[in-house]
């Protein structure tokens, strides 16, 4: 719109111009030179725009071009610091994850006699140690995962992996904490289906081992069902409990980063809230699909994971 204004004026002095020349020559003054000083002043009046405008575009470029460096600047720093985050959380993880795989791995050979006999109190003490170092590690690795999903360097080691094995591992590795609460985890499954799929074994194990994990934590008396069917080579996992459920307005919420619903925050102050972010992230890469359904607050609830059955 504001570079038509020059264009316009332009008409508009020549049409003047024009006009006033015709008028000269009809009206009697028909003078020659009236005639030549108004073209020369015409022209004039052109030169003067056409500078003016030429001046007004390089200082619009030479904005535009101010800008353009700001923000490329911007970028610059924006990526900078994003790589030092990277570097960060990549370096402190690291630092920790080794001493923490010592204090597991001396927790561990204590609790096996590897030092001598141990009393049933010091027994104790040491398997708080292995307990803690290991949610210790769980959560760094979250961490990482969601440093590499952010960051774009997510790498996923595709195969051909049985799901049932993996519930039947998450399970087994779950029933002392399911029973240390008096649950009872039941897994249920068709034994005629097929529950191979093409995934990342680590990744899907980890998801798996949440939703159970979860189940277990936010429910205080009851049941926790775990059933795997396959309908139409669709593999299809739902872990059910009868526990604290979920209201209606945070079931979609729950895969956001570090979200936590109140109550379970006050059932369990040991959730970060990033398991099932994980796993929605993880299962849109393996084109699958992954909700909850619960009635409400009280209800109990259940979370459902589908993946493509691969032959
Ligand atoms: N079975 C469940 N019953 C009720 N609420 C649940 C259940 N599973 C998950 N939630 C809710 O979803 C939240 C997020 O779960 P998520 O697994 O992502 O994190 P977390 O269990 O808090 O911690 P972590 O990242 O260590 O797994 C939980 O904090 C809880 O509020
Ligand atoms: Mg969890």
């Amino acid at each position: 719109m504001e570079k038509n204004i020059p264009k316009l004026v332009f008409i508009l002095i020549a049409a003047i111009g024009v006009a006033l020349n015709a008028l000269i020559y009809i009206t009697s003054i028909r003078s020659f030179y009236y005639s030549l000083v108004l073209t020369m002043a015409m022209l004039l009046a052109f030169i003067i725009i056409r500078l003016l405008n030429k001046a007004a575009i390089s200082k619009a470029v030479s904005e535009k071009d101010s800008e353009i460096l700001r923000l490329k600047e911007k970028a610059a720093e924006k990526n900078e610091v994003e790589r030092l985050k990277e570097e960060f959380v990549f370096l402190a993880t690291h630092q920790i994850r080794s001493p923490l795989a010592a204090i597991k791995g001396y927790a561990s050979m204590s609790l096996e006699g590897d030092y001598g006999h141990l009393s049933s109190g010091i027994k104790d003490v040491f398997e708080t140690i292995s307990e803690s170092s290991d949610n210790l590690l769980s959560l760094i690795n979250e961490f990482l995962d969601v440093s590499r999903i952010e960051s774009g360097h997510m790498k996923y080691q595709m195969e051909k992996i049985d799901i049932k094995k993996i519930v039947v591992d998450s399970t087994r590795e779950l029933t002392p904490k399911a029973k240390k609460k008096k649950l009872k985890i039941d897994f249920s499954y068709e034994k005629s289906d097929s529950y191979y799929t093409n995934g990342d074994a680590q990744k899907i194990k980890m998801i798996i081992h949440n939703l159970i994990d979860n189940a277990v934590t936010y429910t205080k008396l009851g049941w926790i069902k775990v059933k795997l069917t396959n309908k139409k080579n669709i593999i299809r996992l739902e872990v059910a409990d009868s526990g604290l459920g979920i209201a209606q307005d945070e079931l979609t919420l729950l895969f956001n980063k570090f979200t936590r619903t109140k109550t379970a925050s006050e059932a369990s102050v040991n959730g970060s809230g990033i398991g099932l972010y994980l796993a929605k992230n993880i299962i849109d890469a393996h084109e699958g699909e992954i909700w909850v359904e619960s009635k409400g607050l009280g209800k109990g609830s259940t979370f459902i994971l589908e993946l493509k059955e691969s032959k």
